[in-house]
Protein backbone atom coordinates (compact mmCIF):
# COMPACT_ATOMS: atom_id res chain seq x y z
CA UNK A 1 0.00 0.00 0.00
CA UNK A 2 2.84 2.54 0.85
CA UNK A 3 4.43 1.95 -2.22
CA UNK A 4 1.09 2.15 -4.46
CA UNK A 5 0.33 5.62 -2.50
CA UNK A 6 4.26 7.13 -3.12
CA UNK A 7 3.46 6.53 -6.89
CA UNK A 8 0.77 8.16 -7.07
CA UNK A 9 1.97 11.18 -4.72
CA UNK A 10 4.63 11.37 -7.67
CA UNK A 11 2.11 11.17 -10.18
CA UNK A 12 -0.07 13.82 -9.27
CA UNK A 13 2.92 15.63 -9.09
CA UNK A 14 3.44 15.77 -12.73
CA UNK A 15 0.03 16.08 -13.08
CA UNK A 16 -0.64 18.01 -16.77
CA UNK A 17 -2.89 16.46 -18.99
CA UNK A 18 -2.90 17.90 -22.70
CA UNK A 19 -6.30 18.11 -23.77
CA UNK A 20 -10.10 17.34 -22.16
CA UNK A 21 -9.45 13.74 -22.89
CA UNK A 22 -6.44 13.45 -21.62
CA UNK A 23 -7.71 14.82 -18.39
CA UNK A 24 -10.85 12.33 -18.29
CA UNK A 25 -7.91 9.49 -18.64
CA UNK A 26 -6.32 10.58 -15.58
CA UNK A 27 -9.74 10.50 -13.86
CA UNK A 28 -10.72 7.24 -14.84
CA UNK A 29 -6.93 6.23 -13.98
CA UNK A 30 -7.23 7.53 -10.52
CA UNK A 31 -10.62 7.57 -9.21
CA UNK A 32 -12.70 5.07 -11.66
CA UNK A 33 -15.35 3.29 -9.41
CA UNK A 34 -14.31 -0.04 -10.43
CA UNK A 35 -10.76 0.22 -10.91
CA UNK A 36 -9.45 3.80 -10.10
CA UNK A 37 -6.17 3.20 -7.98
CA UNK A 38 -7.97 5.75 -5.16
CA UNK A 39 -10.71 3.16 -5.49
CA UNK A 40 -8.19 -0.02 -5.06
CA UNK A 41 -6.74 1.57 -2.41
CA UNK A 42 -10.05 2.16 -0.46
CA UNK A 43 -10.86 -1.86 -0.93
CA UNK A 44 -7.46 -2.82 0.28
CA UNK A 45 -8.14 -0.87 3.21
CA UNK A 46 -10.67 -3.03 4.51
CA UNK A 47 -8.28 -5.88 5.40
CA UNK A 48 -5.99 -3.78 7.62
CA UNK A 49 -6.54 -3.09 11.57
CA UNK A 50 -8.77 -0.67 12.91
CA UNK A 51 -5.99 1.55 13.56
CA UNK A 52 -4.29 1.41 10.26
CA UNK A 53 -7.24 2.29 8.76
CA UNK A 54 -7.37 5.10 10.29
CA UNK A 55 -3.81 6.35 9.75
CA UNK A 56 -3.86 5.00 5.70
CA UNK A 57 -7.36 6.51 5.62
CA UNK A 58 -6.44 9.98 5.89
CA UNK A 59 -3.91 9.22 4.01
CA UNK A 60 -6.23 8.14 1.02
CA UNK A 61 -8.84 10.82 1.72
CA UNK A 62 -6.33 13.96 1.13
CA UNK A 63 -4.95 11.91 -1.58
CA UNK A 64 -8.15 11.96 -3.34
CA UNK A 65 -9.22 15.21 -2.16
CA UNK A 66 -5.91 16.78 -4.05
CA UNK A 67 -7.02 14.92 -7.19
CA UNK A 68 -10.22 16.02 -7.42
CA UNK A 69 -8.94 20.18 -6.35
CA UNK A 70 -6.58 18.93 -9.52
CA UNK A 71 -9.03 18.10 -12.02
CA UNK A 72 -11.02 20.96 -11.17
CA UNK A 73 -8.30 23.22 -12.27
CA UNK A 74 -7.54 21.75 -15.59
CA UNK A 75 -11.02 20.74 -16.43
CA UNK A 76 -11.45 24.39 -16.33
CA UNK A 77 -8.70 25.23 -18.17
CA UNK A 78 -9.62 22.18 -20.85
CA UNK A 79 -13.18 22.89 -21.61
CA UNK A 80 -14.70 20.43 -23.53
CA UNK A 81 -16.43 21.62 -26.99
CA UNK A 82 -19.04 19.52 -28.78
CA UNK A 83 -16.83 20.03 -32.50
CA UNK A 84 -14.04 21.90 -33.54
CA UNK A 85 -16.79 24.81 -34.96
CA UNK A 86 -17.97 25.35 -31.17
CA UNK A 87 -14.60 25.26 -30.39
CA UNK A 88 -13.29 28.18 -32.97
CA UNK A 89 -16.18 30.03 -32.21
CA UNK A 90 -15.58 30.12 -28.68
CA UNK A 91 -14.74 33.77 -27.64
CA UNK A 92 -13.74 34.04 -23.88
CA UNK A 93 -13.82 37.96 -23.50
CA UNK A 94 -17.66 38.21 -24.31
CA UNK A 95 -19.17 39.38 -21.61
CA UNK A 96 -21.26 36.46 -19.42
CA UNK A 97 -25.09 36.03 -19.27
CA UNK A 98 -27.06 38.14 -16.69
CA UNK A 99 -28.57 36.87 -14.30
CA UNK A 100 -31.04 38.03 -12.11
CA UNK A 101 -30.61 38.39 -8.61
CA UNK A 102 -33.78 38.44 -6.54
CA UNK A 103 -34.56 40.12 -3.44
CA UNK A 104 -35.54 39.41 0.23
CA UNK A 105 -38.83 40.66 0.68
CA UNK A 106 -39.21 43.58 3.14
CA UNK A 107 -41.36 41.69 6.00
CA UNK A 108 -38.58 38.95 5.99
CA UNK A 109 -36.03 41.73 6.57
CA UNK A 110 -37.60 42.85 9.20
CA UNK A 111 -38.27 40.04 10.81
CA UNK A 112 -34.67 38.77 10.54
CA UNK A 113 -33.70 42.07 11.77
CA UNK A 114 -35.93 41.91 15.06
CA UNK A 115 -34.21 38.76 15.47
CA UNK A 116 -31.36 40.07 15.50
CA UNK A 117 -31.67 42.82 17.84
CA UNK A 118 -33.64 40.58 20.50
CA UNK A 119 -31.06 37.50 20.17
CA UNK A 120 -28.49 40.40 21.31
CA UNK A 121 -30.31 40.67 24.76
CA UNK A 122 -30.37 37.19 25.38
CA UNK A 123 -33.54 36.04 23.84
CA UNK A 124 -34.44 33.05 22.31
CA UNK A 125 -36.17 32.68 19.10
CA UNK A 126 -39.02 29.91 18.83
CA UNK A 127 -41.47 29.14 16.43
CA UNK A 128 -45.50 27.78 17.14
CA UNK A 129 -47.83 26.53 14.55
CA UNK A 130 -50.49 28.33 12.73
CA UNK A 131 -53.32 26.32 13.46
CA UNK A 132 -54.42 26.58 16.69
CA UNK A 133 -56.96 25.47 19.26
CA UNK A 134 -59.37 27.75 21.15
CA UNK A 135 -57.50 26.97 24.15
CA UNK A 136 -53.96 28.13 23.41
CA UNK A 137 -55.40 31.14 21.28
CA UNK A 138 -58.38 32.58 23.79
CA UNK A 139 -59.01 30.59 26.87
CA UNK A 140 -55.91 30.02 28.48
CA UNK A 141 -54.91 33.97 27.47
CA UNK A 142 -57.92 34.80 29.43
CA UNK A 143 -60.35 35.51 26.71
CA UNK A 144 -62.87 33.00 28.29
CA UNK A 145 -65.89 31.57 25.85
CA UNK A 146 -68.58 34.00 25.06
CA UNK A 147 -66.19 37.00 26.38
CA UNK A 148 -67.11 39.73 24.35
CA UNK A 149 -63.00 40.54 24.08
CA UNK A 150 -62.40 37.83 21.33
CA UNK A 151 -64.84 40.02 18.90
CA UNK A 152 -61.45 42.50 18.96
CA UNK A 153 -60.23 39.32 16.62
CA UNK A 154 -63.21 37.78 13.75
CA UNK A 155 -61.67 34.36 13.87
CA UNK A 156 -61.26 31.92 10.98
CA UNK A 157 -61.88 28.25 12.08
CA UNK A 158 -61.50 24.99 10.45
CA UNK A 159 -63.68 23.19 12.54
CA UNK A 160 -65.82 23.58 15.31
CA UNK A 161 -66.29 21.37 18.24
CA UNK A 162 -63.84 20.97 19.14
CA UNK A 163 -62.80 24.63 18.02
CA UNK A 164 -59.81 24.28 15.76
CA UNK A 165 -58.36 27.54 14.21
CA UNK A 166 -56.08 29.91 11.91
CA UNK A 167 -54.55 32.00 14.84
CA UNK A 168 -55.93 35.50 15.28
CA UNK A 169 -51.82 36.30 16.94
CA UNK A 170 -48.62 35.09 18.09
CA UNK A 171 -49.96 35.38 21.84
CA UNK A 172 -50.68 31.44 21.54
CA UNK A 173 -47.29 31.02 21.17
CA UNK A 174 -46.60 32.31 24.74
CA UNK A 175 -48.67 29.76 26.57
CA UNK A 176 -47.34 26.83 24.39
CA UNK A 177 -43.39 27.90 25.76
CA UNK A 178 -44.92 28.56 29.56
CA UNK A 179 -46.70 25.71 29.71
CA UNK A 180 -43.44 23.27 28.64
CA UNK A 181 -40.81 25.77 30.83
CA UNK A 182 -40.25 26.59 33.80
CA UNK A 183 -39.30 30.49 34.04
CA UNK A 184 -36.58 32.87 33.61
CA UNK A 185 -37.18 32.80 30.00
CA UNK A 186 -36.83 35.31 26.99
CA UNK A 187 -38.08 34.35 24.15
CA UNK A 188 -39.52 35.66 20.83
CA UNK A 189 -41.54 34.52 17.90
CA UNK A 190 -42.25 35.68 15.06
CA UNK A 191 -45.20 34.52 12.42
CA UNK A 192 -48.28 34.75 10.26
CA UNK A 193 -51.91 35.42 11.93
CA UNK A 194 -55.22 35.51 10.53
CA UNK A 195 -58.08 37.67 10.81
CA UNK A 196 -61.16 38.11 9.03
CA UNK A 197 -60.53 42.10 8.59
CA UNK A 198 -61.69 43.17 4.91
CA UNK A 199 -62.37 46.39 6.05
CA UNK A 200 -59.08 47.01 8.50
CA UNK A 201 -55.48 48.75 7.27
CA UNK A 202 -54.84 45.37 7.01
CA UNK A 203 -56.55 45.27 3.71
CA UNK A 204 -56.39 41.03 4.00
CA UNK A 205 -57.14 38.22 5.79
CA UNK A 206 -53.19 37.56 7.45
CA UNK A 207 -50.55 39.59 8.25
CA UNK A 208 -47.05 39.26 10.36
CA UNK A 209 -46.52 39.51 14.13
CA UNK A 210 -43.10 39.64 16.54
CA UNK A 211 -44.51 38.32 20.29
CA UNK A 212 -42.23 38.75 22.48
CA UNK A 213 -41.89 37.77 26.55
CA UNK A 214 -39.74 37.72 29.32
CA UNK A 215 -40.65 35.95 32.97
CA UNK A 216 -38.47 36.25 35.98
CA UNK A 217 -38.31 37.17 39.68
CA UNK A 218 -39.21 41.16 39.81
CA UNK A 219 -40.13 42.10 36.16
CA UNK A 220 -41.46 45.43 36.02
CA UNK A 221 -42.73 47.44 33.74
CA UNK A 222 -39.96 49.57 33.76
CA UNK A 223 -37.85 46.17 32.13
CA UNK A 224 -40.70 46.29 29.83
CA UNK A 225 -40.48 50.24 28.42
CA UNK A 226 -36.89 49.67 28.18
CA UNK A 227 -36.71 46.54 26.05
CA UNK A 228 -39.39 48.57 23.68
CA UNK A 229 -36.99 51.66 23.60
CA UNK A 230 -33.95 49.67 22.85
CA UNK A 231 -36.20 48.05 19.82
CA UNK A 232 -37.34 50.85 18.56
CA UNK A 233 -33.78 52.73 18.50
CA UNK A 234 -32.06 49.52 17.76
CA UNK A 235 -34.47 49.27 14.10
CA UNK A 236 -34.52 52.82 13.09
CA UNK A 237 -30.79 53.51 14.07
CA UNK A 238 -31.68 56.38 15.70
CA UNK A 239 -33.87 57.76 18.81
CA UNK A 240 -37.50 58.17 17.72
CA UNK A 241 -40.82 59.54 19.21
CA UNK A 242 -42.49 56.76 21.15
CA UNK A 243 -45.54 57.03 23.03
CA UNK A 244 -46.90 54.42 25.41
CA UNK A 245 -51.06 54.57 25.31
CA UNK A 246 -53.35 52.88 28.37
CA UNK A 247 -54.86 49.87 26.54
CA UNK A 248 -57.12 46.82 27.00
CA UNK A 249 -55.87 43.68 26.60
CA UNK A 250 -57.21 40.54 28.65
CA UNK A 251 -53.72 38.73 28.76
CA UNK A 252 -52.19 41.89 30.60
CA UNK A 253 -52.52 44.12 33.24
CA UNK A 254 -51.55 46.43 33.00
CA UNK A 255 -51.92 47.11 29.17
CA UNK A 256 -50.69 49.22 26.72
CA UNK A 257 -50.46 50.39 23.27
CA UNK A 258 -47.34 51.99 21.70
CA UNK A 259 -47.19 54.83 18.78
CA UNK A 260 -44.19 55.72 17.23
CA UNK A 261 -43.87 59.22 15.31
CA UNK A 262 -42.78 60.25 11.67
CA UNK A 263 -43.14 63.17 10.31
CA UNK A 264 -45.02 61.06 6.86
CA UNK A 265 -47.34 58.79 8.78
CA UNK A 266 -47.87 61.09 11.97
CA UNK A 267 -48.23 58.78 14.71
CA UNK A 268 -48.87 55.25 14.25
CA UNK A 269 -49.75 52.64 16.89
CA UNK A 270 -47.40 49.41 16.00
CA UNK A 271 -47.68 47.44 19.01
CA UNK A 272 -49.65 45.79 22.49
CA UNK A 273 -47.97 45.63 25.43
CA UNK A 274 -47.98 44.60 28.97
CA UNK A 275 -47.62 42.57 32.08
CA UNK A 276 -48.46 39.37 31.72
CA UNK A 277 -51.60 38.56 33.89
CA UNK A 278 -51.83 36.77 37.03
CA UNK A 279 -54.47 34.68 35.54
CA UNK A 280 -52.48 33.82 32.11
CA UNK A 281 -49.46 32.59 34.37
CA UNK A 282 -52.17 30.59 36.63
CA UNK A 283 -53.26 28.76 33.71
CA UNK A 284 -49.66 27.50 32.76
CA UNK A 285 -48.94 26.64 35.91
CA UNK A 286 -46.52 29.24 36.70
CA UNK A 287 -46.85 31.45 40.49
CA UNK A 288 -47.65 34.76 40.19
CA UNK A 289 -46.68 35.17 43.66
CA UNK A 290 -43.23 34.40 42.63
CA UNK A 291 -42.62 35.35 39.14
CA UNK A 292 -43.87 38.18 37.47
CA UNK A 293 -43.66 39.04 33.18
CA UNK A 294 -44.47 41.78 30.26
CA UNK A 295 -44.97 40.44 26.81
CA UNK A 296 -45.50 42.37 23.67
CA UNK A 297 -46.91 42.10 20.35
CA UNK A 298 -45.76 44.16 17.07
CA UNK A 299 -47.77 44.29 13.77
CA UNK A 300 -44.59 43.86 11.40
CA UNK A 301 -46.33 45.57 8.13
CA UNK A 302 -47.21 48.48 10.37
CA UNK A 303 -43.27 48.71 11.58
CA UNK A 304 -42.11 48.16 8.13
CA UNK A 305 -44.88 51.53 6.91
CA UNK A 306 -42.42 53.69 9.13
CA UNK A 307 -39.29 51.81 8.30
CA UNK A 308 -39.41 52.30 4.40
CA UNK A 309 -41.73 55.10 4.23
CA UNK A 310 -44.52 53.32 2.63
CA UNK A 311 -48.10 54.75 2.15
CA UNK A 312 -50.28 51.87 1.36
CA UNK A 313 -49.89 48.56 3.39
CA UNK A 314 -51.56 46.76 0.73
CA UNK A 315 -48.55 46.87 -1.58
CA UNK A 316 -46.30 43.96 0.77
CA UNK A 317 -48.60 41.08 -1.18
CA UNK A 318 -49.41 43.14 -4.81
CA UNK A 319 -46.41 40.90 -6.26
CA UNK A 320 -45.35 44.21 -7.72
CA UNK A 321 -42.15 43.60 -8.81
CA UNK A 322 -40.93 47.39 -9.24
CA UNK A 323 -41.69 47.40 -5.28
CA UNK A 324 -40.23 44.26 -4.50
CA UNK A 325 -36.77 44.94 -6.42
CA UNK A 326 -35.60 47.92 -4.20
CA UNK A 327 -35.15 46.05 -1.74
CA UNK A 328 -32.46 44.03 -3.60
CA UNK A 329 -29.05 46.04 -1.82
CA UNK A 330 -30.83 45.16 1.51
CA UNK A 331 -28.63 41.95 1.86
N1 LIG B 1 -52.14 39.77 20.72
C1 LIG B 1 -52.43 41.18 20.59
C2 LIG B 1 -53.12 41.41 19.25
O1 LIG B 1 -52.93 40.66 18.37
C3 LIG B 1 -51.16 41.99 20.64
C4 LIG B 1 -50.55 41.93 22.00
C5 LIG B 1 -50.93 42.83 22.95
C6 LIG B 1 -49.63 40.96 22.31
C7 LIG B 1 -50.39 42.80 24.23
C8 LIG B 1 -49.06 40.91 23.58
C9 LIG B 1 -49.46 41.84 24.52
O2 LIG B 1 -48.17 40.00 23.95
O3 LIG B 1 -48.90 41.79 25.75
O4 LIG B 1 -53.82 42.36 19.10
Amino acid sequence: MEKTIDNIKKEIKNFNPKDYYDLEKLRIKFLGKKKGMITLLFKELKKFTLHEKKIFGKIINELKKEIQEKIEIFSLKHKCFKNKEEKLNFDPSSPGKFIEIGSMHPISIIKNRIIEIFIKIGFSYVDGPEIEDDWHNFTALNIPTDHPSREMQDTFFLYKNPDILLRTHTSSVQIRYMKKHHPPFRILSIGKVYRNETVSSHSNFMFHQAEGFYIDKKVSFSDLKQTIFYLINSIFGKQVKIRFRPSYFPFTEPSAEVDIYSSSNGWLEVMGCGMIDPNVLKNVDIDSEIHSGFAFGIGIERLALMIYNIKDIRIYFNNDIRFLEQFKSEF
